[in-house]
């Protein structure tokens, strides 16, 4: 497990900028959706998007990340679990798979046509992983508490 740790943190990064790109395109890509009409050539466009970047890109990265992140907190010696900034950091991580979990629902609604959300509740949407994933990389490089 140890000689395998440096592969398994390369390859944990990896999975979440692939995740992470899914879960910040996402949401700009239901701020174009919202208004167009459903049956339309845009309309159409977009839900091919959207499902394709969920199912090709963010399921298998988050997918990944759990795993190797798994992996990495399995390494004996990594985690001193005294330490307060491993749990906010998976309260966190639980918070970004929220996220996906309630973007999943949203394109669902789209390929029904069924969306009733403004394009601002989007672009609020699209600020929560952002800030999820600043206070993620503050937490597991500077270790603050
Ligand atoms: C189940 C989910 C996750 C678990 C269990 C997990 C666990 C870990 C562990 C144990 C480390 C090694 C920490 C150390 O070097 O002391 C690590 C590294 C890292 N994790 Fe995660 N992680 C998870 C998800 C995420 C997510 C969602 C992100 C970003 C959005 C992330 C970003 C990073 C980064 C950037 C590093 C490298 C830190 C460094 O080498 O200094 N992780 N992760």
């Amino acid at each position: 497990m140890e000689t395998m740790y440096p592969w398994f943190k390369a390859l944990h990064i990896i999975a979440v900028i692939s995740w992470m790109a899914g879960l910040l395109y996402l949401p700009r890509l239901f701020i174009n959706h919202v208004g167009l009409a459903p049956g339309s050539e845009a309309s159409t466009m977009l839900k091919g998007m959207e499902s394709r970047l969920m199912r090709f890109i963010m399921r298998p990265a988050a997918v990944a990340t759990f795993l190797l992140g798994g992996a990495l907190v399995s390494t004996p010696g990594i985690v001193d679990w005294s330490m307060g900034w491993i749990w906010l950091k998976l309260a966190f991580v639980l918070g970004l798979g929220a996220s996906h979990g309630y973007m999943e629902k949203c394109i669902k609604a789209f390929a029904n046509d069924a969306n009733t959300k403004p394009a601002r509740f989007y672009r609020i949407l699209n600020e929560v992983p952002t800030l999820l994933m600043i206070g993620i990389v503050i937490l597991v490089v500077a270790k603050p508490f």
